[in-house]
């Protein structure tokens, strides 16, 4: 699959996780304390795609500031930023004049195992204008759900169907394979999205859509649910990426620089990040991720928790169930459960506390 482009879609508010993304895209958010981008980064180069067109709108230049020229994680970055977000489609549009041959679009959310190579396979197989990559589902009704035929043409969209009416669970997974030529549907200078706009209009010119089928490992990261359990999942080994991380059932792993005290006790699975010190009498309970240069002073408690940089976590404070955002201060002896902490708002964390 080399010489095959990708463009990634970064341009969204992310407004679903909020407050983490107040002030950070989510394309950046720490996954195992590295930027979520990096693992999509890592998944594109498994199948030789090393040419990546960034589509960015909120928030451009903290994504530029984390991710460069890319030549940190081995790809090439092309930035196109709208002024304006121009929608889903829109922003594909609006990177057409580097699109040369077919190329594979994404959304800049999701994690995957979804083996991209089989996917190209059938979309050449079908002599594809469009294949989507549909993903199984138990619940679609707040998906777009994707009716193919016995041939895998694609014959219908249904946007978020009620459970009892919907015809399928196989819903549109945000990959998708395209030929430059199919930009021809989205309108110049409009705000245009796929699944309500170009991809319906593919189907009433006619022009051949696919679906590959895929029941692999699938997450969109972008609810403060999601998000948690995709670092859990990865720490926990559950979820697979080609970006080699500390983690397993029972790992405990800290970066250089900080001082843990030898009665700390740790639980695994726990990464600790770079500069982090711990107290007198600490507990750390796995699945646990803690940033860079964090403090977690003496008998404070922490289990089942995301912690992002340069937090300090006060005496005998007890995190439960959580995700703490850059910067905050947990005063001594609180209780912090079931939440999203961040040094502006918080948000409830949905999920028990044994997920
Ligand atoms: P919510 O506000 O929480 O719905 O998130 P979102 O809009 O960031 O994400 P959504 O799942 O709705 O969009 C799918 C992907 O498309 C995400 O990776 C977004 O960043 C991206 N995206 C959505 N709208 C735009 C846009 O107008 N321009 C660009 N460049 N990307 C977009």
């Amino acid at each position: 699959m080399s010489g095959l482009k990708a463009v990634i879609l970064v341009g969204g508010l992310g407004t679903r996780l909020r407050p983490l993304t107040n002030d950070m895209p989510k394309s950046v958010l720490p996954l195992l304390n590295r930027p979520f981008m990096e693992y999509t980064f890592a998944y594109l180069r498994q199948f030789g795609i090393e040419d990546i067109i960034l589509t960015l709108n909120y928030l451009p230049d903290v994504i530029r500031s984390y991710l460069g020229d890319g030549s940190q994680y081995d790809v090439r970055l092309i930035y196109c930023h709208e002024q304006e977000p121009m929608g889903t489609a829109g922003a594909i549009k609006n990177a057409e004049r580097y699109l040369d041959g077919t190329f594979v679009a994404l959304n800049g959310d999701i994690f995957t195992d979804l083996n991209l190579k089989e996917m190209l396979e059938l979309h050449c197989s079908k002599k594809a204008k469009t294949t989507l990559s549909l993903q199984w589902v138990d619940d679609p009704s707040a998906f777009g759900v994707v009716e193919t035929n016995d041939n895998k043409r694609v014959l219908r969209f249904i946007e978020k169907p009620p459970r009892a009416e919907a015809t399928t669970n196989w819903i549109n997974a945000g990959i998708y394979i395209l030929e430059p030529e199919v930009l021809k549907y989205v309108p110049e200078n409009t705000h245009y999205m796929v699944e309500r706009g170009l991809f319906p209009a593919l189907l009433d010119a006619g022009e051949p859509v696919y679906g590959y089928q895929f029941r692999g490992y699938w997450l969109d990261m972008g609810t403060p649910g999601s998000y948690f359990k995709l670092n859990r999942d990865l720490l926990l080994k559950e979820a697979v990426s080609p970006l080699s991380h500390p983690g397993g059932e029972n790992s405990v792993y800290y970066e250089v620089g900080g001082t843990v005290d030898s009665s700390t006790r740790f639980t695994g699975p726990v990464l600790i990040g770079s500069r982090c010190n711990t107290g007198k009498g600490v507990s750390v309970n796995g699945p646990v991720v803690i940033g860079d240069d964090c403090s977690i002073e003496e008998n404070a408690v922490i289990s089942n928790a995301v912690i992002l940089d340069n937090v300090r976590v006060g005496a005998g404070a007890g995190l439960e169930h959580c995700i703490i955002g850059s910067n905050v201060d947990i005063e001594k002896n609180r209780r912090v459960n079931n939440i999203v902490v961040t040094t502006s708002a918080t948000a409830p964390l949905p999920g028990a506390a044994s997920e």
